[in-house]
């Protein structure tokens, strides 16, 4: 920043000085920004799902809604593509299909800014996140809420009186991810925590001014199977019954199942207002079979339920991290519950991404599609015999292969000998609906109650190949860029 530039602000004479450099600092981000973007390797770069412009993202926070656009931001720091002092980055979308990239809504000071959500408060759009600060000389951490405030959904203001007053009841260093959304006159939030013997546990507070808490009740806790920490929870009703989502560090992984570096999934039961209790009905699922899916956001708009996650995962490798930028969020789902199972579907508006139907009719033992970065391949099956798609670059990289087994009624995501495999029991539709991406894959099975998530690195144009014997029915479109503007 010049310092003629201060000067000029100085002499306006209407900020003063800790606002001005607010405004500075922020505008330097921008600018750093903006001049590393030419920077980045296009190679591995998705074409349709919310990346970083710079840097390195993880999960998403503050999916709302809010004076007529979606708005999404997510950990992020623009100065390297390894994890670093937390920052919100930040997108909004009229449609949840196109996102227009927006300038970084948080900055850390003395906290980093951590996972959270927002909501739209009679036009004021306001952030509840974890301010994560270390304590000196020691390894410890102290974890409390902070707020911020808009009222445009661009500039963002952290609260003068933090922290909140939602404090853990057992001291727990852990409390973080607050989820707040409103019913009737009060507000609600849950947060991810652990018991004293390291369970992990979802706490719920309510308010009626979002600035003085209650505490109600521990909605649920680990019984020792379900890891030592929850991460990210959420508390929603669909089709009559309340989902507990939640996001496990330390499951053991036990045959099919659990077989990441964390896990990310929801116990279907029933909740009360009045008493702030939740009874779990159904097990604990995960809501995603793929390599890389940890961590979410839901928001509902005119009674449709909508969720994204981190398309990734602590610990896995990310080939685009020379490239200038790390991480992915997954396309935005819609979900149902039918019976006990959440189902996911890509949102409806996807469709408008179609650009070229490059095959309609039978596609024969191997016979080759092949497009450029993006595509959507939708896939009738007959389940009678067994299937095998391979996914591969025109130039090698990755391959990956989908498969149906007969014997074992599974279907199958082995992605470079990394296998990842769910029983499939149709409800409906018998078709696996998929979506490539420069370095991904997802795939729908039916109605959504089974799908796989995973990043994937071809190199060159994307090829697939129907390895089986058995003709399939497929139509396969290239898909175009989002609007990012
Ligand atoms: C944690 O941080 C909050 C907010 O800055 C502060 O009020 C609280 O005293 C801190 N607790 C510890 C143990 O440092
Ligand atoms: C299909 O391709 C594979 C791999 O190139 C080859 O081994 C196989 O023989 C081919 N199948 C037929 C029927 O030609």
């Amino acid at each position: 920043m010049h310092i003629s530039t201060y000067i000029i602000l100085m002499c306006l004479g209407s900020v003063q000085l800790d606002q001005l450099k607010e405004i500075l600092e922020k505008a330097e981000l921008e600018i750093y920004i903006e001049e590393t973007i030419p920077s980045v390797n296009p190679r591995y770069k998705l074409h349709y799902h919310i990346t970083p412009p710079v840097g390195w993202m993880n999960g998403p926070n503050g999916f709302a809604f809010y004076k007529g656009e979606y708005h999404l931001f997510y950990q992020f720091y623009p100065y390297d593509t390894q994890w670093g002092p937390m920052h919100w980055g930040h997108v909004s979308s009229p449609n949840l299909v196109d996102w227009k990239t927006l300038p970084t809504a948080l900055r850390p000071g003395n906290e980093q800014c951590f996972s959270g959500s927002a909501i739209d408060n009679d036009g004021i759009l306001v952030l509840l996140y974890t301010a994560h600060q270390s304590i000196e000389d020691s390894p410890f951490y102290n974890e409390s809420q902070f707020m911020a405030f808009s009222i445009d959904g661009l500039d963002f203001h952290k609260y003068k009186g933090n922290p909140v007053n939602i404090f853990p009841p057992t001291g727990t260093q852990d409390f973080r991810d607050p989820k707040i959304w409103k019913n009737g006159n009060y507000w609600y939030v849950v947060l991810g925590s652990k018991t004293a013997d390291h369970r992990g546990a979802v706490l719920l507070y309510r308010s009626k001014n979002l600035l003085s808490w209650e505490f109600k009740s521990v909605l649920a806790e680990s019984n020792g199977g379900l890891g030592y920490m929850w991460e990210s929870p959420d508390l929603f009703e669909i089709n009559g019954k309340f989902i507990l989502l939640i996001s496990p560090q330390g499951m053991v992984s036990r045959g099919d199942r659990f077989k990441n570096t964390y896990q990310t999934g929801y116990i279907v039961g029933s909740f009360s207002y009045e008493t702030c209790q939740f009874k779990p009905e159904i097990n604990f699922q995960e809501l995603d079979y793929g390599h890389d899916f940890y961590t979410t956001q839901t928001t509902e708009t005119n009674g449709k339920r909508y969720l994204v996650a981190w398309f990734g995962m602590w610990e896995s490798l990310h080939p685009e991290d020379i490239d200038g930028w790390v991480g992915a969020m997954t396309l935005i789902r819609e979900l149902d519950l039918v019976g006990s199972r959440i189902l996911m579907k890509p949102v409806e508006a996807i469709t408008k991404l179609r650009q070229e139907t490059i095959l309609e009719g039978e596609f024969h033992h191997n016979s080759t599609i092949e497009f450029e970065k993006a595509g959507e391949v939708i896939v009738n099956i007959d389940l009678s015999e067994n299937i095998e798609l391979e996914f591969v670059g025109n130039n090698g990289g990755d391959r990956t292969s989908l498969r149906w087994s007969v014997d074992d009624g599974k279907v199958v995501l082995d992605r470079a000998g990394e296998v990842r495999q769910g029983i499939w029991e149709p409800l409906d539709t018998i078709t696996w609906r998929i979506f490539v991406d420069a370095s991904s894959i997802e795939v729908f099975c039916g109605e959504g109650e089974l799908v796989f998530s995973s990043r994937v690195y071809p190199n060159g144009n994307w090829r697939v190949i129907n390895r089986g014997t058995q003709a399939l029915h497929v139509v396969a479109y290239t898909l175009k860029r989002f609007q990012n503007e």
